[in-house]
């Protein structure tokens, strides 16, 4: 086969790594990648959100399959465009990958098909937002409905706050058009964890659960950032509350959407908040989590690739993946500054060469000219490590972490702290 990744992230190394280990594979593109992914595919200089050339690409190099890793050309309607030139791509068309595109859609999905998920109002007017938010309990959460980088969400600690919140979203334009519409929503008290189900747009194979660390800063502190490191699984997901989720959000998700017309083929991302209730939906996703992506490709037995095709083929019912029982851990290093503005181009040297148990995967990288990988963009690497214990896996990745030799970098010091604190029990 010859299949064609589009992407330039962790989540897009750990794809093409872990696609170019099943021998069905012949020939590997990403778009664009990045220097770790050179490694382990042909990159080619075409954005992820070129939608245009990627097609163009895809027919002149007779792709068989196109695994699109970022939400923002799903969004854009990368795979209508592909399917409409006959060819195959694993994500959701344009209308089902509205879940993530538009949180107000998200949400009123959920209510349509009684989805737990937090209470909440859409607005296009910022008086009537303020006067509804009033009416909630602290902290209030203010949402931009569009795609904001992962910045688009504020937990509000006062009223006030949730007024200059959609003032500047709604008013200010902070986040261009996608705040142009507004959700105001109560806030969810608990434990986060990530939980990811295939679908072929009918059948539903739940995958695994993941945490990861959203905020920049040693216990959990300090501004959001698209996620600093991750473990799998999540022992807060126990196997009743898996089966809540899939009962209560992923197959009502699943069997609603396709009865709107809007069939959902891919990889649902459920973000779940761990209440007192139960599993509630805090949001849905249409595509693998970075870098949640990197620990599910290392915990994977099974060959992905006939995975992915079940999905785009309608043929996923009865299929079954096998994971190893082992937990993985990874650890993200950032340009320093992150997640504010960073300088590209610092040298990063010795990065630990590949081992059975661990990858250090490429987020963010350049080979300059004299052949040496260079820092490019926030998230940089992401070194992951599989372990009998998430303790085991924990010290394995801080062992190469401490290996690499790059001043400008940085990184959290404590990634899988819940995890272990519970395994010490
Ligand atoms: P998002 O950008 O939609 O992933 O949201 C960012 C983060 O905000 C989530 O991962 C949660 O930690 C938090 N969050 C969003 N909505 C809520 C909510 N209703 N209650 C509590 N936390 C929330
Ligand atoms: N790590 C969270 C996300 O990919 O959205």
């Amino acid at each position: 086969m010859r299949i064609l990744v589009v992407g330039s992230g962790g989540r897009e190394h750990a794809l093409c790594w872990k696609i170019a280990a099943s021998p069905l594979v012949d020939t590997l593109y990403c778009a664009p990648g990045n220097a770790g992914i050179a490694a382990v595919a042909e990159c080619v200089a075409i954005g992820a959100e070129d939608l245009d050339k990627l097609t163009q690409f895809a027919i002149d190099q007779t792709i068989d399959l196109v695994v699109v890793g970022p939400e923002a050309p799903l969004v854009k309607g990368l795979v209508d465009k592909l399917e409409a030139a006959g060819i195959r791509a694993f994500g959701p068309r344009k209308n089902a990958a509205e879940i993530e595109g538009s949180k107000g859609f998200m949400k009123d999905l959920a209510a349509r098909h009684n989805i737990p998920t937090a209470r909440y109002r859409r607005f296009l007017d910022a008086d009537n937002a303020k006067i509804f938010a009033r009416t909630l309990p602290l902290p209030v959460v203010v949402k931009a409905d569009g795609l904001a980088a992962g910045k688009g969400v504020i937990i509000c600690a006062s009223h006030g706050e949730a007024e200059a919140a959609i003032e500047s979203m709604m008013v200010g334009h902070q986040f261009g058009q996608a705040g142009d519409s507004v959700v105001v929503e109560e806030f969810l008290e608990g434990e986060e964890l990530s939980f990811f189900a295939l679908s072929d747009g009918t059948h539903v194979l739940p995958m695994v659960s993941a945490q990861d660390h959203k905020r920049v800063g040693d216990g959990d502190t300090g501004p959001n950032t698209g996620g600093m490191g991750a473990y799998s699984p999540a022992p807060v997901a126990t196997p009743e509350i898996e089966a809540r989720i899939m009962t209560e959000i992923i197959r009502p998700a699943i069997t609603g959407l396709k009865s709107e017309g809007r069939a959902f083929k891919g990889v649902l991302f459920a973000g779940i908040m761990v209440t007192k209730d139960g599993p509630k939906l805090i949001e849905f996703n249409a595509r693998f989590g970075d870098p949640e992506c990197e620990v599910m490709c290392l915990r994977l037995m099974s060959d992905i690739v006939p995975a992915l095709q079940a999905c785009v083929d309608g043929t996923l019912e009865d299929f079954a993946l096998r994971w190893y029982p082992d937990s993985a851990v990874t650890v993200v290093m950032a340009t320093q500054g992150y997640p504010g503005s960073t300088k590209s181009g610092s040298v990063i040297r010795n990065i630990p060469e590949e081992r059975d148990d661990a990858t250090v995967f490429h987020c963010g990288t350049k080979r300059n000219a004299a052949g040496v990988i260079e820092a490019h963009g926030g998230r940089v690497l992401a070194v992951t490590a599989l372990g009998k214990s998430v303790r085991e896996a924990q010290a394995k990745a801080y062992e190469l972490v401490d290996q690499i030799d790059w001043p400008e970098g940085f990184c959290r010091r404590d990634i899988a702290w819940r995890a272990i604190a519970r395994e010490g029990k």
